[in-house]
C-alpha cells in the first residue's frame, strides 16, 4: 500500500507577531515544517502534498520541489485544506497521512507506529492522540462504551461531561485515501466555528461503518504544537535535550546540557566533550575525541578528530585533526586549517589555508592568505591584504619564519624556508631560502634619558 501525506500549512499564524511565516521559524536551527518534511521523508512518502495559502510563496521557496502543493485561498477550516489535495490525490489507492506544519516534535518512529496500527487493524481512519493533564483547546477524542473511537469534537463544540477527557486529536491521521475524500465530500460548516472540520470526517466514517482506531502517543511532546514565541521556545527546548541525549547515547560527552547548544543537522562523533557554553549550529561536522568549550560557537564547518577549540568562534571553515584553536580565536568563513596546527589567542583568519604543522599562536591577523607547512607565524603579524578598493593575496611558501610584528602588504610571496626579521615591513616578494629585513636602524644616545624628560616635563604650551 502506498504511502501518501498532505501537509497543513495554510494558517496564517498571526500569534507569531512575525514578518516571518510562522512555518519558517526555526527549531535548533531548522524551520519548523522543515523538521516535519524531514519525517516524511524519513518513513518513505511516495508523494508530499503540502496545503499553502497566506504567504505560501515563502515556503515554497524553502522546499522547493521536494514537495507537490495546492493552493487554499480562503482559510474555511482544516477540512477545507485537505480537500484542496483532492485534484492530485483522489484517484491514489493507499492510506494518506494528515499532519500539521506546525508541530516539528513528531518523530518517524510515532508515525511509523500509527501506520502500523492502521494497518493491522484494517481501520478506515486511524488518529495519533495523546493524553494531556489539561486537554483545553483541543478537539476531544470521544470513544464508545467497547472504548472505539466514535468521533472527535472541538473544545467549542464540547459538552460539560466531554470537557472532561483527557485523550485529544493530536492533528495527524492515517486515513484510507479513497474514503478520505468520499468522506470530506461530506463535511458542511454547521458547528461554532462555522469552518470545514477536518475532524468530522471520523464521525462520517464511523456511521458508515468504518472502523475508527486510535493510537495514544508514549511521549505527548510530540504532539506540541507551535503558536506563538512562547511556544516556540518550549518546542526548542524539548528539541534541544533530545538532540543532546541522542548524542550521548552515541558516546558524546556533554558536561552542561542546560547550556550544551546543537542544532539539529550537527554530527559529532565518539568521545568527544562538550564544555559548557558550546553551541554548534547549522551543517558542522565534529570529529572523534574533540574538545569543544567552554564557550566556543561553531558555524557551518567540518572539523577532524582529536581538535581542541577552546573560547573561540569558528564560521564556515574546516580544521583537521590534532589541530588546537583558542582561546579566544576567531575563524572567519574560508579558513581552511591543516593538522596539527596551533591557532592561538587572538588571532584572526579569513579565506587563508593553514597547512600542516604551522604555528600562529598570538595575536595575528592572517586574511586572504595561503600559508605553507611548518610555517611560524609570530606575534602581532598582520597580513595586510585590503587597500581600500581591492583583497590582495598573502602567500608564505613551507617553513618560513615570520618574525613578530611584521607587516606584510599584499599582494606578496614569501620564499620557501625563508626569514622575516622581526618588525619588517615587508612590500616586496622574498625569495626561498632568504633573509628579509626592512626596518629603520636603531639609534642609541647614551645618558640623555634624563636630560630628554626634562626637557619634557618644562615645556610650555605658548
Ligand atoms: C485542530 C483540530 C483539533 C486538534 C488540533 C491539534 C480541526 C477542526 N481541529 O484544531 O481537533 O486538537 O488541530 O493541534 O481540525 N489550516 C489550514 N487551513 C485552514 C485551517 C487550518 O491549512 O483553513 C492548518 C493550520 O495552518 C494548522 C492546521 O491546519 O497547521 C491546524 O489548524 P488550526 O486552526 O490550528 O486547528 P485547531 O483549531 O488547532
Ligand atoms: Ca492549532
Amino acid at each position: 500500500m502506498e504511502l501518501l501525506s498532505i501537509v497543513l500549512a495554510a494558517g496564517k499564524g498571526t500569534r507569531m507577531k512575525s514578518k516571518l511565516h510562522k512555518l519558517l521559524h526555526p527549531v535548533c536551527g531548522k524551520p519548523m515544517v522543515g523538521h516535519v518534511i524531514d519525517v516524511l521523508k524519513g518513513i518513505d512518502c511516495k508523494r508530499i502534498v503540502t496545503v499553502i495559502g497566506h504567504e505560501g510563496e515563502a515556503i515554497r521557496s524553502y522546499l522547493g520541489d521536494e514537495v507537490e502543493y495546492v493552493v487554499q485561498e480562503k482559510q474555511l477550516g482544516t477540512g477545507h485544506a485537505v480537500l484542496q489535495a483532492k485534484s492530485l490525490l483522489e484517484n491514489e489507492e493507499g492510506v494518506t497521512l494528515i499532519i500539521n506544519g506546525d508541530g516539528p516534535l513528531i518523530t518517524a518512529e510515532s508515525l511509523t507506529k500509527l501506520i502500523e496500527v492502521h494497518k493491522d487493524t484494517n481501520a478506515a481512519a486511524t488518529i495519533l492522540t495523546a493524553e494531556l493533564d489539561n486537554p483545553h483547546g483541543y478537539g476531544r477524542i470521544v470513544r464508545g462504551d467497547n472504548q472505539y473511537v466514535t468521533r472527535i469534537v472541538e473544545q467549542k463544540d464540547c459538552s460539560t461531561e466531554e470537557n472532561e477527557i483527557k485523550e485529544i486529536n493530536t492533528g495527524t491521521y492515517c486515513v484510507n485515501n479513497k474514503k478520505l475524500f468520499q468522506a470530506l465530500n461530506q463535511v458542511t460548516n454547521h458547528n461554532a466555528q462555522e469552518e470545514y472540520y477536518l475532524t468530522d470526517i471520523i464521525g462520517i466514517l464511523k456511521q458508515q461503518n468504518e472502523k475508527i482506531e486510535g493510537y495514544v502517543l508514549k511521549d505527548s511532546n510530540e504532539s506540541f504544537g507551535i503558536n506563538d514565541r512562547v511556544q516556540l521556545a518550549q518546542a526548542e527546548k524539548i528539541m534541544r535535550d533530545r538532540i543532546l541525549q541522542q548524542h550521548m547515547r552515541n558516546g558524546v560527552t556533554v558536561i552542561d546540557p542546560v547550556n550544551t547548544y546543537v542544532e539539529a543537522e550537527v554530527t559529532i562523533g565518539m568521545d568527544t566533550t562538550l564544555l559548557p557554553g558550546a553551541r554548534i549550529t547549522a551543517n558542522s561536522h565534529i570529529g572523534s575525541s574533540c574538545i569543544i568549550g567552554p564557550n566556543s560557537e561553531i558555524q557551518n564547518t567540518t572539523v577532524g578528530d582529536y581538535v581542541t577549540i577552546k573560547q573561540s568562534v569558528v564560521v564556515e571553515s574546516s580544521i583537521e585533526s590534532h589541530t588546537n584553536i583558542g582561546p579566544f580565536a576567531y575563524l572567519r568563513p574560508g579558513s581552511k586549517i591543516g593538522e596539527h596546527v596551533k591557532i592561538g589567542d587572538f588571532v584572526e583568519i579569513k579565506n587563508a589555508t593553514i597547512d600542516h604543522h604551522s604555528k600562529i599562536s598570538h595575536l595575528s591577523y592572517v586574511g586572504d592568505a595561503k600559508v605553507g607547512k611548518n610555517v611560524n607565524i609570530g606575534c602581532g603579524v598582520v597580513t595586510v591584504n585590503y587597500d581600500g578598493y581591492r583583497k590582495h593575496i598573502t602567500e608564505i611558501a613551507d617553513e618560513a619564519f615570520i618574525g613578530s610584528n611584521a607587516n606584510l602588504i599584499a599582494p606578496i610571496k614569501i620564499g620557501r624556508g625563508s626569514y622575516v626579521v622581526a618588525g619588517s615591513t615587508l612590500t616586496e616578494d622574498v625569495d626561498e631560502d632568504s633573509v628579509a629585513i626592512a626596518r629603520v636602524k636603531q639609534t642609541t644616545k647614551k645618558g640623555y634619558a634624563n636630560k630628554l624628560k626634562n626637557r619634557i616635563k618644562n615645556k610650555t604650551n605658548n
